[in-house]
């Protein structure tokens, strides 16, 4: 989306524009009186979000389109879609530069889990079938499949359509969610940090777009834990994109900068440390056919 649309929509959903034309259609003058913005800011707006197929206009009036229903849906994560998340991110790269002075991000707006979700959901089907792939590939005989940081389950459910036996382990907002959205799944869900611990018995832990999100410390104490969980003989799989190596991983670690606590990008040579230390073999970096993502694998010893 062009940065001038999400600021647009941004800014419309700060001033209340959204959540009243989506719930009342209403003139110009309706809402520019209902949110308190200029009758210019109003009729700007919403020309521009016909323009973006998020309105239709029937007479004076606007009405919502299909397409917007994602700017306001929060009970189903599905129909949420990637934009309300972008917003989310944008406010908080406006906080960038405080965020620099201090350290830490912002607190996380009103939706942010549900926001977030929605995106994440988004990730399109090859890749969720070449990870897979790839993780398989380590090891084809496996049985049992933790995803760790499995966030709305993409990743978990097609592990499970392939005859895997699959847990999912992510932070209590996101499985309360999950709990929901995936109470159809043959999945387990565990709530619980996984820098602390992990259950344990698995043959193969997978770790899809998680280590970006933690700092170096704390992806150290994941690595142990994904080697704790694993059986003797059992494979870890992280997916993620390599600085160096991915196509704007630099630039990934900036988007971290802004909106997380400990967040980055980071080099092979990194990961093999922690792989290293955790007590990890085998180790090896694969480039993910059709994504700008790799896999990273380490093997536990079978003895
Ligand atoms: C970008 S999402 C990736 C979700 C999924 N693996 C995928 O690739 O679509 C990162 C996930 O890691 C989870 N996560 C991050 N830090 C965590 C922690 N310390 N403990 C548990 N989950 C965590 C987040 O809640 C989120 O669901």
């Amino acid at each position: 989306m062009d940065y001038r649309e999400l600021c647009l929509l941004w800014a419309a959903r700060e001033t209340g524009i959204i959540e009243t034309v989506m719930f009342d259609a209403g003139t110009v003058e309706e809402i520019a009186q209902e949110t308190g913005v200029t009758e210019r800011a109003a009729r700007i707006t919403l020309e521009a979000m016909v323009e973006m197929g998020f309105l239709k206009r029937l007479g004076t009036e606007y009405e919502a389109t299909n397409r917007a229903l994602g700017l306001f849906a929060k009970t189903d994560v599905r129909s949420i879609g990637s934009v309300p998340h972008q917003m989310d991110c944008l406010a908080r790269w406006f906080e960038l530069p405080e965020t620099m002075r201090t350290g830490s991000p912002p607190e996380t707006s009103e939706n942010w889990t549900q926001n977030f979700m929605g995106a994440m959901a988004t990730v399109n089907e090859t890749t969720v079938r070449s990870c897979v792939t790839e993780a398989i590939h380590e090891y084809p005989d496996a049985n049992r499949v933790l995803d760790i940081g499995g966030g709305p389950g993409v990743f978990a459910k097609e592990f499970t359509r392939r005859g895997f036996e699959v847990t999912l382990i992510d932070q209590p907002d996101v499985i309360d969610i999950d709990s929901r959205f995936l109470e159809r799944e043959p999945i387990e869900l565990v709530s619980g940090d996984v820098t602390d611990s992990l259950p344990v018995g698995f043959d193969l832990a997978f770790c899809s777009r998680v280590v970006h999100a933690l700092g170096p410390d704390e992806n150290r104490n994941l690595l142990e834990n994904a080697f704790g969980a694993l059986e003797p003989g059992g494979v870890a799989v992280f997916i993620n994109q390599l600085r160096g190596r991915a196509e704007g991983a630099a630039v990934m670690g900036a988007h971290m900068l802004a909106q997380t606590e400990h967040g980055d990008t980071y080099a092979a040579n990194q990961f093999e440390d922690w792989f290293a230390d955790a007590g990890f073999v085998n180790f090896d970096i694969r480039d993910i056919p059709g994504t700008n993502q790799q896999a990273i694998v380490g093997h536990r010893p079978r003895n």
